[in-house]
């Protein structure tokens, strides 16, 4: 079956004044589109691996057929980054479930620390790419960028949160601005979401 793109769970223009509508629509309208699209072309010559969940390609795409191993990389990692990105903002205000917050807290000192922390490892990182929260091999919460499209699972680590730090997500808005960027987008963070991951996770490890 081929990939599809989701249904974005809010309008273009839900995350205003944070994310500008048009910025949005273009970063889903074309950018993911775009990579489902290319992605469904490439492997449309490989069905025997339309089996295998996207995740478990995006982790070991090395054991791939060499024609396609960038193809998943780059075009399969924007499919299933920009579909976790979506999910990780929304407009409506929620709270981090007091498990995770806990975690944070015993980590970082302070919820707040935590969030200098991540902005200033999303700022700082070089070039196109995402910044995560994950969870470790130890269980331990990690901030964490991967440059282009990798995903986190390649280094065995489980994605709670991400941002996509690549310039068609905020130039229209913010142009080179990105630390502007990144501290508006905190404020649209889904923590429903990212504290289900969490304990999505739990569930998995146990
Ligand atoms: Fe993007």
């Amino acid at each position: 079956m081929a990939y599809t793109l989701p249904l974005l769970p809010y309008t273009f223009s839900a995350l205003e004044p944070y994310l500008d509508a048009k910025t949005m629509q273009i970063h889903y309208e074309k950018h993911h589109s775009g990579y489902v699209e290319k992605l469904n072309k490439g492997l449309a010559l490989y069905p025997q691996w339309k089996d295998v969940s996207l995740e478990d390609l995006l982790c070991n795409w090395e054991q791939l057929p060499y024609e396609i191993q960038q193809l998943v990389r780059n075009q399969g990692g924007g499919h299933w980054n920009h579909t976790f990105f979506w999910q990780c903002m929304d407009p409506a205000s929620s709270q981090i479930s007091l498990e995770l917050l806990s975690l944070v807290e015993k980590q970082f000192g302070t919820f707040d620390a935590f969030k200098d922390a991540f902005i200033r490892e999303a700022v700082g990182f070089f070039g196109s790419g995402w910044t995560w929260l994950v969870v470790d091999r130890l269980g331990q919460l990690r901030l964490y960028s991967t440059p282009n499209h990798d995903h986190p699972g390649r280094f065995g680590f489980f994605p709670l949160l991400v941002v996509d730090l690549w310039e068609h997500a905020y130039y229209l808005k913010f142009q080179n601005r990105r630390l502007e960027f990144i501290t508006a987008w905190w404020n649209v963070i889904n923590w429903s979401f990212v504290s289900e991951q969490y304990t999505a996770y739990r569930v998995k490890e146990n």
